[in-house]
């Protein structure tokens, strides 16, 4: 992941409320616990009640403790925030 996607993820979850700690994580288990098994989706490609509709069955496959589901939840609802109100300028992933 490039350098400058991390920076401004993690100004943007950090707007969105969350501990740059908190994203650090977030973006850990995204990327070990949701990579395992296929890519990383990016979650502004769904519209919220698919994201929600597959996180439901994601988390079960994923067997992510009731804390990691949580983080992991507002983590991506934060980045899914930032990147509408940015129009996913400047937080492209390629
Ligand atoms: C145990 C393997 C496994 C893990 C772990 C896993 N997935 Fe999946 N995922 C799949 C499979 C298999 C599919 C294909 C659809 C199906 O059969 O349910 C899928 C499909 C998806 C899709 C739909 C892709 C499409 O077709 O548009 C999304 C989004 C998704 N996963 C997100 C996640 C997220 C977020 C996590 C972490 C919470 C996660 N996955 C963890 C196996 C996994």
């Amino acid at each position: 992941m490039k350098l400058t996607f991390v920076i401004v993820a993690i100004a943007m979850a950090t707007a969105a409320g969350l501990t740059p700690k908190e994203t650090a994580s977030g973006r850990k288990l995204y990327a070990d616990k949701c990579g395992r098994c296929h890519k990383a989706f990016k979650i502004e490609k769904y519209p919220a009640p698919a994201w929600n509709m597959w996180m439901n069955q994601m988390t079960a496959k994923t067997k992510l403790t009731q804390k990691e589901a949580d983080l992991l939840t507002r983590y991506l609802q934060s980045l899914r925030t930032s990147l509408a109100e940015n129009g996913g300028s400047g937080a492209s992933q390629h």
